[in-house]
């Protein structure tokens, strides 16, 4: 059965055709409290559990345009695509089902866990940035590889002989802890430039929690090159909630921000961003799961702006509609 199949059963499609709340210079220049508030740390709610997304885009934190740089654009199209288990395709065509009713089955199914690696964890979070092989677009997206290559001890080991010293496993051990420490404290805090606006920073990741991140240093090391592919082996538990999470915090939310603007097509016309918390009511799940995968092609006829938004075919149709009912079931929260 298609995906599409279980969408018609789903109850949430209110239609996009909404006016926008918001005149047109919401979208300008971001108030300086906005940047302000994207360079703190995000608040340290328990990580690993699925929250409510509040606050600006990342691009409005910093300042930054649609149009100016590549933050989200660099996931390109090809593989690797969602290696889930097919419990997690299972919990969000069960959730589906029974989302019309928003009842407690369907929140059971969206927190139904199963076993993730870390190579879905970086795709969900790390990819739209640094692309599918962590090669980034320097000067501004620094390249991930060195990093990655310096959380295996026998990396350091090889680069000590290579200099032409002895191998020393202890340091070699040493420097690898540290290195892991410098991924965790810039996925808690964010980059290197938080306090300075209008430049690309890297945004804290600190929804992330510690086994998680456990599990992406380990993709990291086979994106680096220092272990085999297919060697990253640990995983961790996940929930469809938690994965719609990862989805919108590690990708939309880049551009999108959590709450205000509503979306529609007067909207899409003025070339404004709709911000997510209003896209469960607005649009359909297949319209937003089209939109992701494949671009806009719906209301056919209508001259359209080109689209500013990039596709995201290396999403799956159930991972765009984790997003979706994560933003659903747990609805963005104005910033405090
Ligand atoms: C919104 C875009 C964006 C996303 C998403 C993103 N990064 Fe970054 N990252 C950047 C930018 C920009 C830089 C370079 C500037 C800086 O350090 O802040 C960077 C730099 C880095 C560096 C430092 C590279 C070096 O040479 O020191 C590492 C490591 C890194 N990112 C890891 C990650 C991981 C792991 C994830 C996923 C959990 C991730 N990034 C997600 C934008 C992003
Ligand atoms: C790199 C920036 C960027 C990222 C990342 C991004 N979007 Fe968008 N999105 C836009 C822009 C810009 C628009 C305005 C319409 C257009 O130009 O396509 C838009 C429009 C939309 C619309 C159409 C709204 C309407 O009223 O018609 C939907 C739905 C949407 N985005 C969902 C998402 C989802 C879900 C994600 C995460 C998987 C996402 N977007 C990630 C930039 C982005």
């Amino acid at each position: 059965m298609t995906l599409a199949t279980w969408m018609t059963a789903l109850l949430l499609t209110l239609g996009d055709g909404a006016i926008p709340a918001q005149s047109a210079e919401s979208s300008s220049r971001p108030p300086a409290a906005a940047v302000a508030q994207a360079a703190q740390p995000a608040p340290a709610a328990s990580p690993g559990t699925a929250q409510p997304l509040s606050g600006p885009s990342i691009l409005r934190g910093l300042a930054l345009t649609v149009e100016g740089n590549q933050l989200g654009r660099l996931g390109g199209d090809g593989p690797p695509r969602s290696a889930l288990p097919q419990a997690f395709i299972d919990s969000v065509r069960k959730a589906l089902t029974q989302a019309g009713s928003k009842d407690e089955a369907a929140l059971q199914s969206l927190r139904a866990t199963f076993p993730v690696s870390g190579a879905d964890i970086y795709r969900l979070n790390c990819r739209s940035c640094h692309g599918p092989a962590g090669a980034g677009k320097p000067p501004a997206i620094a390249s991930i590889i060195g990093p990655a290559r310096a959380l295996s001890p026998a990396q350091h080991e090889a680069v000590m002989k290579a200099a032409g010293s002895q191998a020393n496993p202890e340091l070699a051990r040493q420097l690898a802890l540290h290195a892991e420490e410098v991924l965790r404290e810039r996925l808690a805090k964010g980059g290197i430039k938080p306090n300075l606006p209008y430049l690309e920073t890297m945004p804290p990741f600190a929804y992330l929690s510690d086994q998680e991140v456990v599990v992406l240093a380990d993709y990291l090391k086979e994106l680096g090159g220092v272990v085999n592919k297919g060697t990253a082996v640990q995983k961790v538990n996940q929930s469809a909630m938690r994965i719609g999470e990862q989805v919108v915090r590690g990708t939309c939310r880049i551009c999108h921000d959590a709450t205000g603007m509503s979306g529609g097509h007067a909207l899409m016309m003025a070339g404004l961003i709709p911000a997510l918390g209003n896209l469960p009511e607005q649009m359909s799940l297949d319209a937003v799961v089209h939109k992701v995968r494949h671009g806009w092609t719906s209301m056919a006829g209508m001259a359209r702006p080109a689209s500013r938004m990039p596709i995201f075919a290396y999403l799956s149709d159930e991972e765009v509609a984790a997003a979706y009912l994560y933003l659903a079931y747990l609805p963005p929260q104005q910033a405090r």
